[in-house]
């Protein structure tokens, strides 16, 4: 896959000196939703392909290089003599990823917390927006493969273990993004649920399971009109998602009618005639099956060309469904920051889901004094790694933002408590001949030590490498320190940590020192730049001074703010749920210094917190974007209510969630995984097994509270709906999740979960208000997929209905029923 990283790494490159052609107006959202019924369209695509080449043809079934990149991730040419433009792909989920700056929006997790679809449809208004001004056509985004596993590199950039919640959110994203004119591609189709292995790994899934749980949220896509679907890395039952008739013929076109084009994930072709057939129309980044080979297979006869004219067919049908093909395409809009960063404040704070707040810990006062700790307290956690790391407008400090708000005259003292950069290596620690602070070499030189690192007393030290340009080889006592990754390795590596404030990239080794003279070398290459590198470090003993001077500040004040961090990307899962590095014992020393502890948590899904009883409160805050350190403040000091909710589970421990305990299930076995929990994914899965969550899906917390009475549930030609009043028993406005749960049916004899989340109403009361809700629980919610049938059947009868704040927190109970 060597073939993609030059793009990867000009993203990086390429700076903001790129001019993206902006015009004033904006494509009429009308202009492009009802497009497809313009008169002549279907024609006018006809008229193009009898006039296109095989060479032509083929040209617009894969991506090529750029002639004028933009820093996105893909292109493919377009025909000039035909009128045919170019199409620019960028990604991704949390904001347009191109090399200029864009609106750096929270992660989709925490967008998903807000159980709001209107507020996805505007998070995708601002991404639609924002790519046709940056000179994108095609979105990259969104992703809704579920999150099964709470290791999953990309939990973030997704945004459930709920199918109906993850179905409502993407369908509502998808229209604000096309609304605009950008076009929308859904993606990992489909099952792509872990990074681990996930160019290979083999998802063995029953047909029930996969329509039910996975298959749910890329069927809202389709329905929302989706202009293109992204087949996934991993195999599907014994085939690559993206030559899986299965997947792309059976499900997507005959069941759903998707009208659009399925281009591949970044190199995730295998074939060419293979592919082809079973429904993949275009091969990105490049033409590897669908370049020359096409044109070869094609004349060789292994493929009629009418499946490359149906492929062809199916991108240009969309591209003039956008009014890409008109012969003034629309005009692309200017850059509106401001009202980006507005909708990335706002979802960042609708999403903040409070945890625990004992003691009246929250929302923060000033007075007494407040300590931030941690190093994501003053450094701001704006995203993720990977794909969708966006080059925000701006990002400030959350140490900033709380000495703001507490104002004037307030004490706000820092404390840094984990070390991730490293600090100065101290005189005499290393032999003569290096800067390690500052090392130059110049362009086109090579530098060499050949020195000790003396350790005075056995340690644990992490070595920390800062540099620029190509990486320095660093040896001690004859181990590559830093060894470079095959592969996408070096590009997954985090979103945060991988980088020194000031730009330099960072590399850490931890390693356990005996005491004495170490051998170490180095060698830098100046390359065509010159290269700065600096080496610094921790110890032990470094950590522990760390340590103590956050549990002084701790002391010292009435409150406390603790950042932690767990810095995910696509690529890698997770290893553990536990916090990386030595936070759970910051945790620990802080909150024993100072119960009135609140801990940030800036982190991509699941948490273990073995030390969570010694806090006062815990803010799930995820990624929180560019606008995430005002956020979090207006959330600590009580100007919002935290209107999040878990939109995932959250186990106890590494031994206790869907996937634990059986290496089938995850991460696999010889390249096979099974999904033997079958249809009881995520919070199913806990009911299923009377499994105790640490917190449970749909959990979050007010600083109000809130009655639930009077349910009433009556069938409906929708479904079944349900009625309940909540009134705000606070003197506080405030936010509530209301959730409705259903139970089985007693008339089907499939495999049917405990409960299902019926519905849900994202509701803002003021203090004592009260409001008659009604939740329509949809027929398809009511339904099961019987894999004999190949189809949906309704679940008649009496059916349970719940109404409560989370699906462990059931406060009524009704029932109706449900005929054909
Ligand atoms: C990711 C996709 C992304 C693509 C292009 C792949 O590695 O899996 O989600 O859209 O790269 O950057």
């Amino acid at each position: 896959m060597s073939h993609a990283f030059p793009r990867r790494s000009a993203l990086r490159l390429l700076g903001g000196a790129i001019a993206v052609a902006a015009a004033a107006t904006g494509a009429g959202p009308a202009s492009v939703a009802h497009a497809e019924s313009r008169t002549g369209a279907g024609s006018r695509v006809e008229g193009l392909i009898s006039k296109l080449t095989l060479d032509e043809k083929v040209s617009l079934l894969h991506g090529a290089t750029d002639p004028a990149p933009l820093g996105q991730a893909g292109h493919v040419p377009g025909v000039p003599r035909l009128g045919i433009p170019p199409l620019r792909l960028a990604d991704g989920p949390a904001g347009v990823r191109v090399a200029r700056h864009a609106t750096a929006l929270p992660a989709p997790v925490l967008l998903a917390s807000a159980f709001d679809p209107s507020l996805a449809h505007r998070y995708g208004q601002v991404i639609g927006r924002e790519g046709r001004a940056l000179g994108q056509d095609v979105l990259l985004s969104p992703m809704v493969n579920l999150i099964r596993t709470p290791y999953a590199g990309r939990n973030f950039e997704t945004f459930s273990e709920d199918p109906l919640l993850s179905g409502d959110l993407v369908a509502a994203e998808i229209r604000g993004i096309q609304g605009e004119g950008l076009i929308a591609t859904v993606k990992h189709f489909a099952l792509n649920n872990q990074e681990k292995d996930r160019m290979s790994v083999d998802v063995r899934v029953d047909e029930q399971t996969m329509h039910e749980v996975e298959l749910r949220g890329f069927e809202a896509a389709v329905a929302a009109g989706s202009g293109a679907v992204m087949g996934a890395y991993n195999k599907v039952n014994g085939t690559f998602a993206c030559e899986n008739e299965a997947l792309l013929t059976d499900v997507l076109r005959d069941r759903w009618g998707f009208e659009g084009w399925v281009m591949t994930d970044w190199s995730a072709a295998h074939s060419t005639v293979a592919a082809l057939t079973a429904g993949l129309d275009m091969e990105m980044p490049d033409g590897t099956y669908f370049g020359d080979a096409l044109k070869k297979a094609v004349r060789d006869g292994a493929v009629p060309e009418a499946r490359v004219d149906r492929a062809v067919r199916r991108v240009l049908a969309v591209m003039d469904r956008f009014g890409l093909l008109d012969r003034s395409a629309p005009a692309r809009p200017a850059r509106d920051p401001e009202a980006g960063a507005a909708v990335a404040l706002e979802v960042a704070k609708a999403g903040a889901t409070l945890l625990r707040n004992e003691r009246h810990t929250l929302p923060l006062t000033a007075g007494g004094g407040i300590a931030v700790i941690g190093p994501t307290g003053s450094l701001p956690f704006v995203s993720g790694g990977g794909s969708a790391h966006v080059v925000p407008d701006r990002a400030d400090s959350p140490l900033d933002a709380v000495k703001s708000r507490a104002g004037r005259g307030a004490q706000v003292s820092y404390a840094l408590g984990e070390d991730l950069f490293g600090k100065v290596i101290p005189r005499g620690v290393l032999s003569a001949g290096i800067d390690a602070e500052a090392q130059g070499v110049a362009a086109g030189r090579t530098w060499r030590y050949d020195g000790t690192l003396t350790v005075a007393d056995a340690d644990e030290w992490t070595l920390v490498i800062h540099y620029s340009g190509e990486r320095p080889r660093v040896f001690l006592d004859g181990e590559d320190l830093y060894p470079v990754v095959p592969g996408y390795g070096e590009y997954f590596q985090g979103g945060l940590v991988t980088a020194a404030p000031d730009g330099l990239t960072v590399r850490r080794r931890t390693l356990n020192l005996a005491k004495g003279a170490h051998r170490l070398e180095i060698t830098a290459k100046g390359g065509a730049g010159g290269q700065l590198f600096r080496l610094r470090r921790s110890t032990g003993t470094t950590r522990a001074q760390d340590v103590a001077e956050a549990v002084s500040a701790a002391r010292a004040a009435r409150s406390v703010v603790l950042f932690a961090y767990e810095d995910a990307t696509e690529g890698q899962d997770r290893t553990t749920l536990a916090l990386p590095g030595h936070q759970a014992e910051l945790i620990e020393a802080v909150t024993a210094a100072n119960p009135r502890t609140t801990v940030v948590l800036n982190t991509s899904s699941s948490t273990s917190m073995p030390w969570l009883a010694g806090t006062g409160a815990v803010l799930q805050m995820y990624y929180p974007g560019q606008e995430g350190a005002a956020a979090t403040t207006a959330v600590l000091f009580g100007d919002c209510d935290p209107g999040g909710r878990l939109t995932q589970s959250f186990p106890v421990d590494d031994d206790h969630h869907p996937v634990a305990g059986d290496p089938r299930r995850y991460p696999g076995v010889d390249g096979t995984e099974e999904y033997s929990e079958g249809i009881h994914a995520g919070h199913r899965w806990y009911d299923a097994e009377g499994a105790r969550p640490l917190f449970p899906f749909g959990h979050g917390l007010s600083y109000t509270s809130f009655a639930y009475d009077d349910p009433r549930a009556r069938p409906s030609p929708q479904g079944v709906e349900v009625s309940f009043n909540v009134r705000n028993t606070g003197r506080r406005d405030g936010v509530e999740v209301a959730q409705v749960y259903v139970g089985p049916s007693p008339d089907l004899r499939l495999e049917q979960a405990v409960r299902v989340l019926g519905g849900y109403r994202r509701l803002t009361l003021g203090a004592g208000e009260s409001r008659r809700v009604t939740v329509v629980v949809e027929r398809r919610t009511l339904s099961s997929w019987d894999a004999e049938r190949h189809g949906w059947v309704l679940g008649t009868g009496r059916r349970d209905f719940w109404v409560g704040a989370s699906s462990r927190d059931l406060r009524l109970r009704t029932a109706a029923r449900v005929g054909r």
